[in-house]
């Protein structure tokens, strides 16, 4: 009997997303570069062995899928995904489809889109969110790529895809790299969600003094309201664990440098592309880069004093000041993703993407679900000025203010929360200061500016300057 689809890379991603796809009852072929990988994989499948079927060439695998073949690749994004496609071309038919499951970058996805066209293969580059656990048991499915190849294999996906209720997280986001381009903006709202939660995290053990455990409640608390989600669920699950080694609270004891992949930086080097401000998810990328820089950090507290003071604010004034984040950052998120939307012409269905985030995937929260609705009645509106939002704005950013002016006074870094602030002060200035810039840039480089009035005069007096 031949498979319905079949899978290459069989590393902790692959081998999940292959068990998850032979549980929901199909039939899928895999392939890894080293066989004894494969044969560990059905040995430990269990009775869904039965629904597996391993092969040990990629000429095997190609010839046990029923055609129209699609086959998905589960290998590290850059290099091994091109080296995979050209050893899998040669093989496939022109109704044939490869599927790229990686986190792969968007502009590699549209070159590979547009090389799958003129070679007569489809190709759909698809985001996958929500780590071992979701490939497992129900990711979030972001794809791109050709409506028709993804129509073809929907059936599948949304079989396997988280559930928000009853409606499956797997959408097609638009054509060649849209659906690795809304993947992209997901990490790095992950990266500024997991930056928020830091800083508020830190305001509790360097301002308040508060242990390990005590913050452990209060994430555990917050979890329970209106800011539940997975990453305050499992922030508070960090804060509980002890080391097995030293009974020490775990996260004493893990060193403060933030590893990275690379995402978060994209989705900030795409925003400036683009022009859209993103500026929180901007400050989380740089923290994770400052973080790193450990010996620089040793030195600038040997040359600048004690580090971050005590600060008086509550636990509510923290919470608050992380719903107000929240809301200001996925506004920038969702603007950005317009912005590319239109520069690249994918019709990317914001509301779809809001659904999409609201289950499976790391950056799942119950807000979403309300950003849903807010997109959903007005795509087009910045998601500060929708009713809900910018009435839990009204509310919560005060306590903004206060974290961010304490933070500040007594020496506490806070990137991502007052860069969130600073956007959005200026994005309620209606006469703001950038008069100023034009009146420099005039003056030196006789740029030329608008006038309020409307006058058609377009220069300042600035004598010879001009
Ligand atoms: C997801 C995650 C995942 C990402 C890791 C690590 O949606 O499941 O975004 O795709 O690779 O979270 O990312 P960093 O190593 O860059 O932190």
């Amino acid at each position: 009997e031949l498979a319905e689809i079949g899978l290459v890379g069989l590393g902790t991603m692959g081998a999940a997303l292959a068990l998850n796809i032979a549980e929901k009852g199909h039939r899928i072929a895999v392939w890894n570069r080293t066989g004894t990988v494969t044969d560990a994989f059905v040995a430990e499948a269990g009775e869904l062995a039965a629904r597996v079927v391993p092969t040990h060439s990629l000429q095997a695998l190609v010839d046990a899928i029923a055609p129209p073949r699609a086959i998905i690749l589960m290998v590290p994004a850059g290099d091994a995904v091109d080296q995979q496609i050209a050893a899998l071309r040669p093989l496939l038919g022109k109704d044939d489809l490869i599927i790229d499951a990686g986190n792969a970058n968007f502009h590699d996805t549209e070159r590979r889109s547009a090389e799958a066209e003129v070679q007569g293969v489809s190709f759909i580059g698809m985001g996958v969110s929500g780590g071992e656990e979701g490939a497992r048991h129900g990711p979030s499915i972001m794809g791109g790529g050709p409506r028709a190849a993804w129509d073809r294999v929907a059936p599948i996906l949304t079989s396997i895809a988280a559930r928000h209720g009853e409606v499956p997280c797997a959408t097609w986001m638009g054509p060649g790299g849209a659906g690795h381009f809304v993947k992209t903006v997901h990490n790095g709202i992950e990266y500024a969600d997991m930056q928020m939660i830091t800083e508020v995290y830190g305001l509790m053990r360097d301002g308040l003094g508060m242990a390990a455990p005590a913050i452990a409640d209060v994430f555990d608390g917050w979890n329970a309201g209106a800011l539940r989600s997975y990453l305050v669920e499992i922030s508070g699950a960090v804060a509980r664990a002890v080391d097995p080694e030293t009974g020490a609270a775990m996260l004493d004891v893990i060193l403060d440098a933030a590893g990275q992949k690379g995402t978060g930086r994209w989705t900030a080097i795409e925003a400036q592309h683009l022009a859209a401000p993103v500026p929180v998810i901007e400050a989380a990328v740089m923290a994770r880069n400052v973080s790193s820089r450990l010996a620089e950090r040793q030195a600038g507290q040997a040359a600048f004093g004690a580090g971050p003071q005590p600060v008086s604010l509550t636990v509510e004034d923290l919470e608050g000041a992380l719903m107000a984040g929240k809301i200001l950052c996925y506004a920038q998120g969702f603007t950005m993703l317009d912005a590319a939307s239109k520069t690249f012409g994918w019709g990317v269905p914001l509301p779809e993407c809001a659904k999409v985030w609201r289950a499976g995937c790391i950056i799942r929260s119950d807000m979403l679900d309300h950003m849903a609705q807010a997109l959903t009645e007005d795509p087009g509106r910045n998601l500060i000025l929708a009713p809900t939002f910018a009435a839990l704005l009204k509310q919560h950013h005060g306590a903004l203010r206060k974290v961010v002016a304490a933070a500040a006074l007594n020496g506490h870094g806070l990137p991502a929360l007052s860069a969130g602030l600073a956007w959005f002060d200026l994005m309620r200035t209606a006469r703001g200061t950038a008069n100023m810039i034009q009146g420099q840039r005039d003056f030196f480089g006789a740029h030329g500016f608008d006038r309020l009035d409307g006058k058609p005069v377009h220069h300042g007096p600035w004598g010879g300057h001009a």
